[in-house]
């Protein structure tokens, strides 16, 4: 540190005697941040760059536009603008490396990858560098990161974006304990969710989820939720709480899968249709709604975030057959909410069915055919 000031010493009294204002490549002008006394000394002028949120965690739900609060300032303040590189990095919520979202030098804005075209700045007033994303995926929260560069400075301040949204324990057709963990991830997607973090699966067991499977997470451990301990679950003696069976080997080790979904667009329904269906006339009924057969993750999301309540079983686009009920009352399983399931019947056996309409049509919008 001493050697490289006493270098910028002798540089700009170099430069001093040359009497010319040296401008560097990034733009940056010295001058702006050394003032010379005449006596050959330096000093910093004190001007320091600030970069704050007033939110450290941001909660919002899929497919909605967020804005990840985010501002700098000098102090003092600064009598000439300075050129700044505002930079914002994402890390997902399951860890790994960081990537670039946005680099922004002047009017210039870079996008990246996965981003490119669902982020800007908002910038409302000088010194606002808050991010704005559009249309929110299921895999974009993680720890977003806000950056301003200076030239010599650089501070960051880092914000959480975390999506509302429920977590339920996936077991494919061919029954329990049948999924590596690249399957498991796999299987959630088609599902229409993610894998569930260690998080949002504590979240779900406060909010009262059990279940006496261990499913995989996304952090590669498998674990399962319990609330009424009881012998075939880890037995009497432990408390209630996450039973960990820790990080497991992902092509060795087969588990189900704790999946996690957000909020909907569009609609999950139980379509009222004159008599009960096999699994093909059932696809066919959705179809013939102009709709499709609902995923668990979509189901599960209309019960958690729409209050979806019907006591008829239905069958769903995985083959399974499941019941969502948020109002629990006698013949309707056990007195709790949930997403009843079935597991696979057999396809020929006849059910309800719940559809999945992305944009559902206001009433009024029917097309009437002469
Ligand atoms: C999100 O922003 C886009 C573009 O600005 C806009 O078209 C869309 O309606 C917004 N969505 C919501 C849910 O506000
Ligand atoms: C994230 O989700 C979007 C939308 O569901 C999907 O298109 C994309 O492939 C996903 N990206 C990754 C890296 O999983
Ligand atoms: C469902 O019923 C139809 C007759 O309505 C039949 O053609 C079809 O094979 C049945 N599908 C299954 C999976 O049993």
């Amino acid at each position: 540190m001493a050697k490289m000031r006493l270098l910028l010493v002798a540089l700009l009294q170099l430069l001093d005697r040359c009497h010319t204002v040296p401008r560097f490549s990034n733009g940056f002008l010295y001058h702006d941040i050394f003032n010379n006394n005449g006596n050959g000394e330096i000093s910093y002028n004190g001007v320091q760059l600030h970069v704050a949120s007033d939110q450290t965690s941001v909660f919002t739900s899929r497919g909605g536009n967020v804005t990840l609060p985010c501002r700098y300032w000098y102090e003092p303040p600064l009598s000439s603008p300075r050129r700044t590189r505002v930079k914002w990095s994402w890390q997902p919520i399951t860890g790994g490396q960081e990537s670039d979202v946005l680099v922004a030098i002047g009017n210039r804005l870079r996008t990246f990858d996965r981003f490119h075209n669902r982020v800007h700045l908002r910038e409302d007033s000088v010194g606002d560098v808050s991010l704005e994303i559009v249309g929110l995926h299921l895999n974009d929260s993680g720890r977003y990161r806000c950056e301003v560069i200076d030239g010599l400075e650089d501070q960051s301040v880092p914000i959480d974006l975390e999506l509302r949204g429920v977590v339920f324990p996936y077991q494919p057709h061919h029954g329990r304990y049948r999924l590596t963990f690249s399957m498991a991830q796999q299987a959630c997607e088609e599902q229409e969710a993610v894998m569930a973090t260690f998080e949002q699966l504590y979240t779900a067991w406060e909010e009262g989820l059990d279940w006496c499977n261990a499913g995989w997470l996304a952090d590669g451990t498998v674990q399962y939720p319990i609330t009424l301990p009881r012998l075939p679950c880890g037995g009497w003696g432990l408390a209630p709480g996450l039973r960990s069976y820790g990080p497991r080997h992902k092509h060795a080790h087969r588990y189900d899968a704790f999946c996690f979904s957000s909020s909907l667009k569009g609609k999950v329904y139980y379509l009222q249709h004159p008599h009960k269906l096999n699994f093909s006339e059932a696809t066919q009924a959705c179809g013939d709604d102009a709709a499709h057969m609902a995923k668990v993750g979509q189901l599960y999301a209309a019960w958690k975030f729409t209050g979806l309540d019907q006591c008829d079983a239905g069958w769903l686009a995985d083959g399974s057959v499941r019941y969502p009920i948020t109002n629990p009352r006698p013949n309707c399983g056990p007195m709790e909410a949930g997403v009843r399931s079935f597991g696979f019947p057999a396809p020929r056996h006849k059910h309800g069915v719940y559809c999945y309409k992305a944009e559902p049509k206001p009433f009024g919008e029917e097309i009437v055919t002469a």
